[in-house]
């Protein structure tokens, strides 16, 4: 039985995933290297919970114990009596495999690890720990509070009662969990990346412009967000990583990232986290820059 869930990395998505686990009752420990950016997460959940108050969600009482099951941490012993240890760190395998090779020492035997990776191979992975029976991917997806989806991977080695309690534990997080199997970005970022990266094309072959590719997608086809307003929403960064994952994984050129999604993340313009990508966020408005 899960009780304590760690997470590492408090960026976007280790912020979200802390939020709904310390949320539905879980005991977290949020675990990031650069102690600044802990402190950020921390206030970024306050935010995000307190939204959920003044919608009438969540109650002060909650909102309250919800952070006080929160503890930050920056030592990997931080974890030695966690059930679970959700990785949600930036999408380099080589990043996530050192973290690994240091999680796995501080665990105990019996403790259960998962990816949040949103393409790399789950089975490659759980080969780098010393448990790849009780390695699996979580893939949450942004903003965590919010989207009710999340993706279960088993990579080849993947033990069923893993997949039991780590399925259990998305239930009592209220997502719905879907079962994929462990290709390339899975079911979710299969479909969605190469969309992102064809609208790139399209802005790229000046077929439209931010605005008219945003406003078609959102008028054309009811998405909620245009493909590079959520492009900018993710991170260029994490986008390019996926379509490579794509590319490599697929060995097919129609998963070619297109050269301007290139171009943008050598810029450092990665979207919202850094205030410049397809959009300039640093007014009070989002302004398209093409
Ligand atoms: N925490 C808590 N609540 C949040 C939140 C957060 N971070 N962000 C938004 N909300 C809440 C709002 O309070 C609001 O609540 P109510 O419905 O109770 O009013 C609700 O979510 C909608 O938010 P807003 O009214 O502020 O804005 P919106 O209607 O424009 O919706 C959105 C915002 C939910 C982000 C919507 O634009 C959307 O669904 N966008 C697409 C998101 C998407 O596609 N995500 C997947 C990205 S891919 C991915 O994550 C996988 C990967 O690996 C790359």
């Amino acid at each position: 039985m899960i009780k304590e869930i760690g997470v590492i990395g408090a960026g976007q998505m280790g912020n979200g995933i802390a939020h709904v686990a310390a949320l539905a009752g879980y005991d977290v420990k949020l675990l990031d290297v650069n102690a600044d950016q802990l402190k950020k997460a921390m206030a970024t959940i306050d935010k995000n919970l307190s939204r959920q108050v003044s919608k009438g969600k969540v109650s002060e009482a909650d909102k309250a114990a919800t952070l006080a099951r929160i503890q930050p941490a920056t030592e990997y012993q931080a974890f030695a009596n966690s059930d679970l240890v959700i990785e949600a760190a930036t999408e380099n395998e080589e990043v996530k495999r050192k973290i690994f090779q240091q999680l796995c020492p501080a665990l105990k035997p019996e403790a259960l690890i998962a990816s949040n990776t949103s393409s790399i191979s789950i089975t490659r992975l759980g080969a780098g720990t010393d448990r790849p029976a009780k390695f699996i991917g979580v893939h949450f997806m942004n903003p965590v509070p919010v989207m009710e989806l999340v993706e279960l991977i088993r990579g080849i080695a993947t033990g069923e009662e893993t997949f039991a309690l780590v399925r259990e534990m998305a239930v009592r997080l209220g997502k719905i969990p879907v079962s994929a199997e462990d290709f390339p970005a899975f079911i979710v970022n299969r479909i969605l990346l190469p969309m992102i990266n064809e609208a790139v094309y399209t802005l790229y072959e000046g077929v439209g412009t931010v605005d008219a590719i945003d406003t078609a997608m959102r008028l054309g086809a009811h998405h909620p967000m245009g493909p590079l307003e959520l492009a900018d929403f993710i991170g260029l960064d994490t986008c390019l990583a996926i379509m490579h994952v794509l590319h490599d994984g697929l060995a097919d050129t129609k998963y070619r990232p297109c050269p301007l999604l290139v171009k943008y993340v050598e810029a450092g313009w990665l979207g919202r986290k850094t205030g410049r990508g397809f959009y300039d966020y640093s007014g009070e408005k989002p302004v398209p820059t093409r």
